[in-house]
């Protein structure tokens, strides 16, 4: 089989080597990638919103499935687009893109489905925003409705804070239509999980945890990112005790339940993946956000730990035969580190900064590709995410142990990291 990954970050140069590893898979292509994939696949120099040019490489390569990484391309309908050119493709419809699309759509499924979330009003007028926020208690989420580039979402400590990210959102339209209807709601407590899941025709099949850190200080201060480390699994995070652990997975699971059972009662045809972030508050999850493609950094730390074949998942999860045993996992522990470009969230970051050639890779840590260009023999820093330094290791502590060993040999002035992933934790 031709597959052909469409994305140019980390989660697509992870997601490409794995598909690569498939006994069935004879060559992968990604669209258009980054120096990772082009020195480990071939790319193909076209943009991912560029579906015409998408359609005529599957012709041209003879390409057997399409698997998209990002957003952007699913919420602009790709996945539709190429079926309906008889292309076998993997990612969500559009209209199930619509889950991480709009923030007020998956709110309202969530609403009409009584699933745990925050309480939330949504908001396209300033003044009736404004007139709201005065009376909520603080801290107080707001969040733009569109896609920001993980960028929408404000936690206002103050009803100043607040105000400011009203006018940013509404007033000033600092992500244009994205922001064009605000939600405020309830400030939730607790720890973060992110669950990933393949979802086959509406049924969900959840892969094992991952954990994200989105702020890019360490001790989780400053701005959020896309997600700057991660480690996976996450078990029991957060819960005091194992029986607590457990009561908190099964009380996930009924949430996921719910989430299916939604899916089917709206009539939606839910095929691809699904990222459902959750806080727990103790034993109770509550549903944050969804997402409808695989996490970056998540997919860098959960894939080396698949045992499975990536392809035959998909084929299944396409076909309708996919069940929870088919999806294995090795008991290794892995931790991932990012390393960014200073001035990463803004957009003011430097481009083209060289990297020295990088350490080799080993059986136990890999060096995925996330904003990087070659020209010649040079490699170059092209992003705010640059490279995730993903190590395995017997415990999560031997993963760190790792991962730092490697990163603080990768020599680039204008690269840094945050020094404190999987610090402490269980
Ligand atoms: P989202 O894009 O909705 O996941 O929001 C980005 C991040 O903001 C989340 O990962 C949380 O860290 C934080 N966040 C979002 N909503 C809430 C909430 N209701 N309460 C507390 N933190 C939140
Ligand atoms: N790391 C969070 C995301 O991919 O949305």
């Amino acid at each position: 089989m031709k597959l052909l990954v469409v994305g140019s970050g980390g989660r697509e140069h992870c997601l490409a080597l794995k598909l690569q590893e498939s006994p069935q898979v004879s060559k992968v292509y990604v669209a258009p990638g980054n120096a990772g994939t082009q020195q480990d696949c071939h790319n193909l120099a076209m943009d991912v919103m560029d579906f015409e040019g998408i359609a005529q490489a599957v012709q041209t390569y003879g390409i057997d499935l399409v698997v998209v990484g990002p957003e952007d391309p699913l919420c602009g309908g790709l996945a539709d687009y190429l079926q309906a050119r008889g292309v076998q493709v993997f990612g969500v419809n559009q209209e199930c893109a619509q889950f991480e699309g709009s923030k007020e759509f998956t709110k309202k499924f969530l609403m009409r489905h009584e699933i745990a979330t925050a309480a939330y009003q949504e908001f396209t007028d300033y003044d009736q925003a404004v007139t709201y926020l005065k009376d909520c208690r603080f801290p107080v989420v707001i969040k733009a409705d569109g896609l920001a580039l993980g960028k929408g979402v404000v936690i206002a400590q103050d009803f100043e804070e607040g105000q400011e990210a009203l006018q940013g959102f509404l007033v000033d339209q600092v992500f244009g239509e994205a922001s064009a209807t605000v939600i405020i709601e309830d400030y939730l407590v607790g720890e973060e999980l992110s669950l990933i899941c393949f979802v086959s025709h509406n049924d969900i099949y959840p892969l094992e945890t991952a954990r994200d850190y989105k702020r890019v200080g360490e001790g989780d201060q400053g701005e959020n990112t896309g997600g700057v480390g991660g480690y996976s699994p996450m078990p029991y995070q957060g819960a005091a005790s194992l029986e607590e652990g457990e009561s908190l997975f099964a009380n996930i699971q009924k949430l996921l339940d719910q989430i299916s059972q939604g899916f089917k009662d709206d009539g939606f045809d839910y095929t691809g993946m699904l990222f459902v972030g959750f806080m727990n508050e103790a034993e109770t999850p509550r549903v944050l956000e969804f997402n409808v493609r695989f996490g970056d950094p998540e997919t860098q730390v959960l894939l080396p730990r698949l045992e499975s074949d990536l392809v035959t998942l998909i084929q299944k999860t396409l076909d309708g035969s996919l069940q929870q045993e088919d999806i294995q996992w090795s008991k290794e522990t892995t931790c991932g580190v990012v390393l960014f470009s200073k001035g990463y969230p803004g957009n003011d970051f430097e481009r083209m900064t060289g990297i020295a050639p990088l350490p080799e890779n080993t059986d136990k840590v890999q060096i995925i590709h996330n904003g990087t260009v070659r020209q010649g023999a040079d490699l170059y820093a092209n992003g705010g995410r640059v490279l995730t330094v993903v190590a395995k290791g017997d415990d999560l502590a031997q993963a760190r142990d790792r991962a730092y060993g490697v990163v603080s040999n990768i020599q680039s002035d204008n690269l840094t990291y945050r020094r404190d992933i999987a610090e402490g934790a269980k």
